[in-house]
């Protein structure tokens, strides 16, 4: 797509004035504002900065330049106060938009940017024998559009699930199993029941704390590779992540790789020599720690007495191995805020024993999910199922759909693509770092901006293209230019330029690793694609105004189509 801030910037860095200033063409660019009011046009100038060497009133200066300056792709350069407005030729911008959209096609938006970069993204990695429930949702559904961005800007991204297969919790399971298991119970609910077993665990070790001591040794000979507790403990993994593969599957989600932490278990011993080599490991009351008192992070518990290794210890080893396998450019952890310290240490770790590529490991935190009746909790087993709120809400959208008399002939299919588009839409909406409360009003709100808008807006403009195809109606790429005339409304321009920023935002929300930026976008692109619904008459007399608001639909379809896509929510043509 033409860069229009571009040409703009040349012209006004060009100016004798603002070269003696010091200003180059790179530095205007980046002053260059985008007004909130379009009133104002689409970019302006700021003139502020340049009273002291002008030595002239800022309002001055942008009167004098604004008749000065001249842009080939602006139809107008005006004077307002201290800013000189920019306002673009409409028929140009069009006519760029229509050209690059139609052109690229299912590449629109997409860039090089991350050519030759690797980029690992784990997200979801929930823990074995224990449920998978919605505070799961936001590592996966972020993380698996933070995957789904990086490749489209170019980068070679591997997926991964670090599971939380191995710790003290599955001496805990082990011994509870033991204790009071049932192998039928496991295998007929394999998740809620290993969850029961662990909740009882806590019950029963609180009178009896032996019980904590029995499941750590428990752990540890599981470390060591005692046949038996290995043989129950891959069970356990077994089961659960059947249970996990449906959840993936309802969404959509895919892996590389599910390196857990149980993949480490025979590489801690190599991190434990390193950490001593290079006199980071100290001990304390048997175990082994490093001291980052001075960083203010605290004591990382590395080893505990017993000999068993740590959350942490692992973690370090993954890094590690992760470097050497892929040799990232970025490596990316999309996890709970909460786990801020723990990031935090491991990563001073690593940088402590000398390597660089510390600071290319990224923790992408993100808030908290709350239920309205309370927050959630393992131990005491008051959590919503992923599962089952995925499919209550395919439940609820067909309950709808048949309601609404909705336009499809697969109800069911049409309930999952709405139902969980909705529960991923809505999750994406929010900005990552903020906690919110899982409604489910909100959630299956069809109205507002929410995930079944959108999916309705890209299910109009199919129906529009369908009606003209079936008409016989082949809008023609050819006169592109003399057709963007036809598209120069102010609803028109609306929607023309909600496409023109979507490589950009498509771009900012995978620096900033936001999939919100990308998906607060998407509701702009479908309201002022609605706006010129609306305001437009789209089949026209004239047949090449009609040719025109046609291929503008066109490009409206795949951008939302493009951008549904990264975010893993469907886009379907009928609705
Ligand atoms: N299994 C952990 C949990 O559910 C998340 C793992 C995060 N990833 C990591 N590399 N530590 O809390």
């Amino acid at each position: 797509m033409k860069d229009f801030r571009r040409e703009i910037a040349v012209a006004i860095a060009a100016q004798e004035k603002i070269k003696e200033v010091g200003l180059d063409e790179a530095s205007v660019y980046e002053i260059l504002e985008v007004p909130a009011d379009e009133k104002m046009g689409d970019y302006a100038f700021p003139c502020f900065r340049l009273a002291k060497a002008f030595k002239k009133a800022p309002n001055a200066i942008a009167e004098k330049l604004a008749g000065l300056i001249t842009v080939p792709a602006a139809e107008k350069v005006e004077n307002v106060a201290a800013y000189i407005n920019f306002y673009l030729d409409r028929g140009e911008v069009a006519a760029e938009v229509l050209k690059t959209v139609l052109s690229e096609g299912d590449g629109f938006g997409s860039s090089l940017l991350g050519k030759g970069k690797t980029a690992i993204v784990e997200y979801s990695s929930p823990n074995i024998a224990k449920p998978f429930h919605i505070g799961h949702i936001r590592s996966t559904v972020i993380g698996s559009a933070i995957g789904n961005i990086m490749k489209f800007l170019g980068y070679d991204v591997t997926r991964i699930n670090h599971l939380g297969d191995y710790g003290t919790q599955f001496g805990k399971l082990i011994v509870a199993y033991r204790r009071y298991g049932s192998k039928e119970e496991v295998e007929a609910e394999p998740i809620k029941t290993l969850l029961k077993y662990y909740v009882e665990f806590h019950k029963l070790a609180e009178d009896d704390p032996t019980l904590e001591v029995e499941a750590r040794e428990t752990f540890s000979k599981l470390e060591q590779g005692a046949e038996e507790e290995y043989e129950l403990w891959k069970w356990f993994r077994e089961e659960s992540l059947k249970e996990f593969t449906v959840v993936y599957e309802m969404l959509g989600i895919e892996f590389d790789s599910y390196a857990g932490e149980s993949f480490y278990s025979d590489k801690m011993d190599r991190v434990i020599d390193e950490l001593e080599e290079k006199n980071l490991l100290q001990e304390s009351d048997g175990a082994m720690i490093v001291d980052l008192e001075e960083y203010d992070l605290g004591k990382a518990l590395i080893k505990k007495s017993d000999g068993s290794t740590l959350y942490i210890t692992r973690d370090i080893a993954a890094a590690i191995y992760r470097k050497e396998t892929y040799d990232f450019y970025k490596n990316l952890y999309i996890v709970a805020s909460q786990q801020d310290l723990h990031f935090k240490q491991w990563i001073k770790i690593v940088e402590l024993m000398g390597y660089d590529w510390a600071a290319d490991c990224v923790h992408i935190p993100f808030g908290l999910v709350r239920l309205e009746n309370g927050a959630m909790q393992t131990r005491t087993g008051n959590v919503v199922f992923l599962e089952d709120v995925l499919r209550g809400a395919v439940e609820k959208t067909r309950e709808i759909i048949i309601e609404k008399a909705v336009n499809t002939d697969d109800v069911e299919e049409m309930s999952k693509t709405v139902g969980i588009g909705a529960v991923i839409f809505q999750e994406l909406h929010n900005n990552r770092i903020k906690d919110y409360t899982f409604s489910w009003d909100k959630v299956l709100n069809f109205e507002g901006e929410t995930g079944p808008y959108v999916q309705y807006s890209h299910a109009r403009a199919a129906s529009l293209l369908k009606r003209a195809s079936e008409d016989g109606i082949v809008p023609s790429m050819e006169g592109l230019a003399s057709a963007s005339k036809y598209l120069t409304s102010d609803s028109s321009f609306a929607l023309v330029k909600a496409l023109f920023n979507l490589p950009e935002t498509i771009e900012e929300a995978g620096l900033k690793y936001e999939p919100s930026i990308l998906t607060r976008h998407i509701v702009d692109i479908a309201q002022a694609f609605n706006g010129f619904y609306h305001e437009e008459h789209i089949f026209a007399l004239d047949a090449k105004e009609r040719d025109a608001k046609l291929l503008l639909v066109k490009c409206a379809k795949q951008a939302l189509a493009n951008s549904l896509g990264l975010l893993g929510v469907g886009a379907p043509e009928r609705m």
